[in-house]
């Protein structure tokens, strides 16, 4: 893995949305997965900049995104489908037929988890997978347990992550408690993985993540195993890694 230092946010951001950018340039019909919550905000925000400059097409792109809140509908202001239209979707030229975010209230999870896999296997798999990172190290949903989960599945999110997504809700009750996610196998068999860190709240599962033991217990390590993977982090995320390993530079290769 390589590690990127980010000045900040701002930097981070910039950073990422060149990279997407491209990806976008020379493969116009690649698959992005993509991720939420408040980490690719600024660089969803920079990518519509550049594509109201004309500077980027996403005609022909596809997309498949991570996660859904299991029982919120995509008009739900907190679901995940609503936050894409929003920070990107609606703002660029993307098909929406071509984009994909699983459904939070197929009658069947189970089964909207299998036609989701079968959805990124006839998209010919994931060019480039974007990433944020919970502050106990989970990726998509998947949470820290006892094994890595292949396929997309059901998880119950745990008190720490529904704490932590509870200041996009008015109280914590609102906070659903189930979800659906992309699973480590499909995340791992994207050809390139970005993910990105801000804040103090990520330094330790960072650290543990690329340089710790690669564990369930935390599941962005398994990217340690992945021949491609490009993090952005801003000075904030990189504070433990940079204490432990005694890094000063700007690019690392782990
Ligand atoms: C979002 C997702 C999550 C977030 C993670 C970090 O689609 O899958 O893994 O990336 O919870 O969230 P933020 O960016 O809000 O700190």
């Amino acid at each position: 893995m390589r590690i990127y230092a980010a000045k900040d946010y701002k930097d981070m951001s910039r950073k990422a949305a060149n990279l997407i950018s491209a990806q976008v340039i020379m493969k116009p019909d690649a698959v992005l997965g993509l991720a939420t919550g408040s980490t690719p905000v600024g660089a969803y925000e920079q990518l519509r900049e550049w594509h109201d400059k004309g500077d980027l097409d996403f005609s022909a792109i596809r997309s498949v995104n991570l996660d859904e809140y299991k029982g919120l509908s995509g008009e739900h202001d907190q679901s995940y489908r609503y936050f894409m239209n929003h920070n990107l979707f609606d703002h660029v030229n993307i098909k929406k037929e071509n984009t994909n975010v699983p459904s939070g209230l197929a009658q069947d999870a189970e089964a909207e988890c299998r036609r989701y896999d079968g959805v990124i296997r006839e998209l010919g798999g994931i060019d480039l997978q974007l990433l944020g990172i919970g502050g106990n190290g989970h990726i998509g949903f998947n949470e820290p347990c006892d094994v890595f989960e292949k396929g997309t599945h059901v998880v119950t999110l745990t008190e720490e992550t529904r704490r932590s997504n509870a200041r996009f809700f008015s109280s914590i009750d609102e906070v659903p408690t189930h979800a659906l996610t992309m699973g480590i196998g499909g995340i791992m068999s994207a050809k390139k993985v970005l993910l990105l860190a801000s804040g103090e709240a990520k330094a330790q599962a960072l650290y543990d993540s690329c340089f710790g033991p690669v564990t369930p217990g935390v599941p962005a390590s398994v990217l340690q195993l992945h021949n491609d993977v490009v993090i952005i982090a801003d000075e904030a995320a990189l504070a433990m890694i940079r204490q432990k390993t005694g890094w000063e530079g700007e690019v690392y290769d782990n």
